[in-house]
């Protein structure tokens, strides 16, 4: 594992940002695997600045993200599609076509998962996988479990990401219960992957993460085994590295 120190959260989005403009500009196909929450939020206003400095093509970039709510649809504010539509897409010239999340609406989860797996496959695998890091340690929503699941999946969500994620929510209620998330598999796959985290409360977990043991009670522990990992966190992050 590689680690990146930065000061802050913006040097933090800065560095991340490049990595991830470093490869659109050598791979101008690249396929890369997108992540939500609040952390890459600066990572995706650095890229637009790069896109409107003309710095950046992402017309033949192809994107798959983690996750999304089951139940939520592309007009629902919470949703991940609105989400990366409106942080991302919207702003920069990635094609409609070229940009994919899974479909929260879908009727047959069986059959989403599937065919969302498929299209990894079809896509010829992630060349570059961002990923949040979660309180309790996962990644996408690969929650603490006895095992590590390889492909996407229905994931019925911890009590402790239900309640961090109900801050976004306005009623406890609101706050979904289920999310369809790529496996642990899948990310692995990815030929690099990029781990962004800043602030005091993630440094508990990314110190298990980085050096405690491999288990899917802590999932992004995993990441240990990638041949190709960065890790960009902030100094509070890595206080305890
Ligand atoms: C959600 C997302 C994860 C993300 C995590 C951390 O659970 N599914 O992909 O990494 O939140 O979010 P934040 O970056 O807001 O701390």
């Amino acid at each position: 594992m590689e680690i990146y120190r930065t000061n802050n959260y913006y040097e933090m989005s800065c560095k991340a940002a490049g990595i991830i403009a470093a490869q659109v500009i050598l791979k101008p196909d690249s396929v890369l695997g997108l992540a939500t929450g609040s952390t890459p939020e600066g990572i995706y206003q650095q890229l637009i600045g790069k896109y409107n400095k003309g710095e950046l093509d992402f017309s033949k970039v192809k994107t798959v993200n983690l996750d999304e709510y089951k139940g939520l649809d592309k007009s629902n504010d919470q949703s991940y599609q609105y989400y990366m539509f409106n942080k991302l897409f919207r702003h920069i010239n990635i094609k409609a076509e070229n940009y994919y999340l899974p479909n929260g609406m879908a009727k047959d989860s069986k059959e989403e998962c599937e065919s969302y797996d498929q299209l990894i496959q079809d896509l010829g695998n992630i060349d570059l996988q961002l990923l949040g890091l979660g309180q309790n340690g996962h990644i996408g929503f690969n929650e603490p479990d006895d095992h590590f699941p390889k492909g996407t999946h229905l994931v019925a969500l911890a009590q402790s990401t239900i309640q961090a994620n109900s801050r976004f929510f306005e009623k406890d209620e609101d706050v979904p219960r289920y999310a369809y998330t790529m496996g642990i598999g899948n990310i692995m796959q990815a030929k690099k992957i990029v781990v962004v985290v800043n602030g005091r409360q993630k440094a508990d977990i990314l110190k298990q993460v980085v050096s405690g043991p491999i288990t899917p009670n802590v999932p992004a522990s995993i990441l240990q085994l990638h041949k190709d990992v960065t890790i960009v966190g902030d100094r509070e992050a890595l206080s305890l590295l």
